[in-house]
């Protein structure tokens, strides 16, 4: 196993450009399962999860290939409608398959996901969505098995404890397209991940309105083609390289993203000191002023995502003042906060609450990985700290971070992979 180290205190300085979305490409790739025909996919990031989709879609009977970020997705005469347990159970994204496989095949064994890290993860919504478009369900032996005749249209209430789900939105979405008939989904997710899927699937043919609104209307066609695509900017690999100026008092200019899927971030950021900017090229973060406190809430898009909460909550560790960070999203995601207090950090739980008490200067430390934001809060943590940080388990940080420490090295950082003894 590999970790990572980190000697801390360089200002990070210079271009960095942000890969393809992980979460945007994810489900674009279990949507290729929709066609008879070629598809390819352009900026898709280099990333574990990737990988892992892409044996998914090989043990569906897909053909895939990569070269630099284009993947190619071509249907052979062998599919099969079956995801086996070990691939599910190494990415819990590998369940957006459910939804294509019953759209094309009208069947589908999908194995059920398991909690994880930040928490139980149901996929009630998933199973809700899927199930109203008449497809029958039951688990059986640890899987999902869908069989349905016929697809028709339903009008959908997607709403869960939590809000809004991406990934149910995605699959129900998936499975809507070639059902006969109108679908109307309410409280469907916004997330730009969930737009561009939506854009993919319209470029393969399907007829759908409303996507980027909670109520994504779909009017079921009877086959798709294939469609060439290019997959949007990672947000959160954006706002992860913005918290990575901020923290070392750096000076970056992020290149290939789109600063209005990060509104709440770049609110959160400006508001605690941060100036970001439009340039030529980019968008330039830097330190406007010492920082300040900030209390954050996540919420879903748009509000400040879940995704960026521990990265926001690295920053505030080195913010003089209190600060509280509030998870609505996934109440238990707070996996990090000992590993930040390790580093010397002064944070204390209450409930799904972290208060913040801002220090002077981290120092660094051997801390553990965990899941994969938790990884990038360490890293920042990591940058900003006095001393070596060891970084340990880093295959979380493999999964939605491509070339982290190339990217890091470029800016000025000194970062580098080292076995685990
Ligand atoms: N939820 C339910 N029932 C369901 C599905 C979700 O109650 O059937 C709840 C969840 O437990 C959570 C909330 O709804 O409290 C939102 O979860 P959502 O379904 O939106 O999450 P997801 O689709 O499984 C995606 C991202 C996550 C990201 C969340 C929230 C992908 C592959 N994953 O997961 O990304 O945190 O949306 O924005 O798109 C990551 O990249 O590190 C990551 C965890």
């Amino acid at each position: 196993m590999d970790k990572l180290v980190i000697e801390g205190t360089r200002r990070l300085k210079g271009a960095v450009q942000v890969s393809g979305a992980k979460n945007a490409c994810l489900p674009i790739l279990a949507a290729t399962l929709l066609s008879d025909e070629k598809c390819v996919i352009r900026n898709a990031p280099a990333l574990r999860d990737i990988a892992t989709m892409l044996r998914l879609l090989k043990a569906l009977g897909m053909k895939t290939t990569a070269d630099g970020d284009i993947i190619t997705v071509e249907p052979t005469k062998g599919r099969k409608y079956l995801a086996p347990y070990k691939l599910v159970s190494t990415m819990r994204a590998s369940v957006c398959v459910l939804g294509p496989l019953i759209g094309k095949m009208r069947q589908a064994e999908v194995s059920f996901p398991g909690g994880c890290i930040i928490g139980p993860r149901p996929i009630d919504l998933h199973l809700k969505g899927i199930s109203s478009l008449g497809a029958d369900l039951s688990i059986k032996k640890g899987y999902i098995i869908a069989r349905a005749k016929e697809l028709h249209g339903s009008r959908i209430y997607l709403g869960g404890h939590f809000g809004s789900s991406v990934l149910a939105t995605a699959n129900t979405m998936m499975a809507a397209v070639l059902a006969k008939g109108h679908t109307l989904i309410e409280n469907a997710a916004c997330e730009p991940e969930v737009q561009d899927l939506a854009n993919f699937l319209v470029r393969m043919g399907a007829k759908i309105k409303g996507h980027g609104t909670p109520r994504i209307e779909i009017t079921g066609v009877k086959k798709l083609g294939g469609a060439e695509h290019t997959v949007i900017a990672d947000r959160i690999e954006t706002g992860t390289y913005m918290i990575a100026a901020a923290i070392t008092d750096g000076d970056i200019t992020i290149k290939g993203s789109r600063l209005e899927h990060l509104t709440a971030v770049v609110d959160k950021l400006t508001e605690a000191g941060v100036g970001i900017t439009e340039v030529k090229g980019g968008i330039r973060v830097r330190r406007k002023r010492n920082l300040s406190p900030a209390d954050v809430t996540t919420l879903p898009y748009p509000g400040f995502p879940t995704d960026m909460q521990a990265q926001m909550m690295s920053l505030m560790t080195v913010t003089k003042g209190i600060s509280v960070i509030t998870e609505k999203i996934y109440p238990d995601r707070f996996i990090h906060v000992s590993e930040l207090n390790r580093m010397g950090a002064e944070i204390h739980l209450e409930g799904a609450s972290a208060i913040v008490k801002g220090i002077k200067a981290l120092s660094g430390a051997p801390v553990m990985a965990s899941d994969l934001r938790a990884s990038a809060a360490l890293v920042l943590a990591g940058l900003a700290a006095e001393g070596r940080t060891d970084i340990s388990r880093v295959y979380h940080l493999d999964r939605g971070y491509e070339k982290i420490e190339q990217k890091l090295n470029k800016l000025g950082a000194k970062i580098w992979r080292e076995k685990e003894e």
